[in-house]
């Protein structure tokens, strides 16, 4: 049984998100992760996954993979206690191959989980619902970030733009018009966790003014979701150069991504942002359609490891 599952951007909101302010995140089609699941006449739950290395089987990894969990995890959700026997074979092979780059603020961990989840409780023949291969996926997510917010795994299992809120109702909305973005890789790992922790200190030492931010970064959200919404698109750069200066403020930029930033809207974007942790990782820049190239081209020639052009519909 296979099963797919696309990267993501946030493009509006990080951070303040995991304070109970909205964020917007869409999925991008061009990166994704696919998942085969297949009997085989050999005992045991093979796994494979060559982007990160791993060929091993499910009893050698530690408890806290995120890969071994989400299998257990489907196992005890389909309240199975061994996985074979399933179909004809002895043992099950589980094939993983990813083209989203990993620690990249890109939901490379979100999209594995997803794509695993339905891939295995589809080939053990039950299918899961979208809410419980969201749930299942938000647990894995803890083993990668500690305290996510749960909107990587959200607008990943929905593979549709999502206006999110922690412990709110998940809400996928249309885009009227489409319209083209382009994300560029600092290529510096940056783990989430880090940069959260940093939001987290700077908010204990001085609560209002930060609070004053994640609302400022709330009504930037709530705007560009009635943009996108509305088939006005256009509207999105000047919020994304708002929401980079408040981020910036959060201490959450650095200096390759402001690079990038100000590259992109040299080279003729609408404007830019980085988006996810920060410190690391993707900024993204709007662009009329046809700048996509050139404005790739220039992050490239600011340093970018990679460009990356996306239609978002
Ligand atoms: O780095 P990413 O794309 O996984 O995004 C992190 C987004 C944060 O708001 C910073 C954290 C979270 O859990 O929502």
């Amino acid at each position: 049984m296979k099963a797919s599952a696309p990267g993501k951007v946030i493009l509006f909101g990080e951070h303040a998100v995991v304070y109970s302010r909205p964020a917007i995140a869409v999925p991008v089609t061009q990166i994704h992760v696919d998942v085969e699941v297949l009997d085989s006449p050999r005992k045991g739950i093979w796994i494979q996954a060559p982007s990160i290395d791993l060929r091993a089987e499910l009893d050698s990894l530690p408890d806290d993979h995120p890969i071994g969990s989400a299998i257990l995890k489907v196992f005890s959700t389909l309240r199975l206690s061994s996985p074979l026997g399933s179909g004809q074979g002895e043992g099950l092979e589980i094939s993983i191959a990813s083209t989203i780059p990993v620690a990249a603020g890109l939901g490379s961990g979100a999209a594995v989980s997803v794509a695993l989840i339905r891939a295995l409780a589809s080939h053990l023949s039950s299918p899961l619902s979208d809410e419980q291969v969201n749930s299942l996926a938000f647990e894995i997510e803890k083993f990668h970030h500690g305290t996510p917010s749960g909107i990587d795994n959200t607008v990943i299992t929905y593979a549709k733009p999502v206006y999110f809120m922690k412990d709110k109702p998940i809400e996928t909305f249309k885009v009227g018009k489409p319209f083209t973005i382009v994300i560029g890789d600092t290529g510096i790992p940056a783990p989430t966790k880090e940069s959260v922790g940093a939001v987290r200190r700077l908010r204990m030492r001085d609560q209002y003014a930060i609070e004053d931010i994640f609302n400022e970064i709330a009504q930037i959200a709530l705007i560009g979701r009635r943009s996108i919404e509305s088939g006005k698109p256009e509207l999105l750069g000047e919020l994304m150069d708002q929401n980079h200066e408040y981020l910036q403020a959060l201490t959450v930029s650095s200096p390759e991504l402001d690079t990038l930033v100000e590259a992109a809207r040299k080279a003729g974007a609408l404007g830019a942002k980085l988006s996810g942790g920060g410190r690391g990782g993707n900024m993204i820049a709007l662009v009329d359609q046809p700048k996509a190239e050139s404005v790739a081209g220039a992050l490239i020639a600011a340093g970018a490891k990679r460009a990356i052009i996306t239609e978002i519909k």
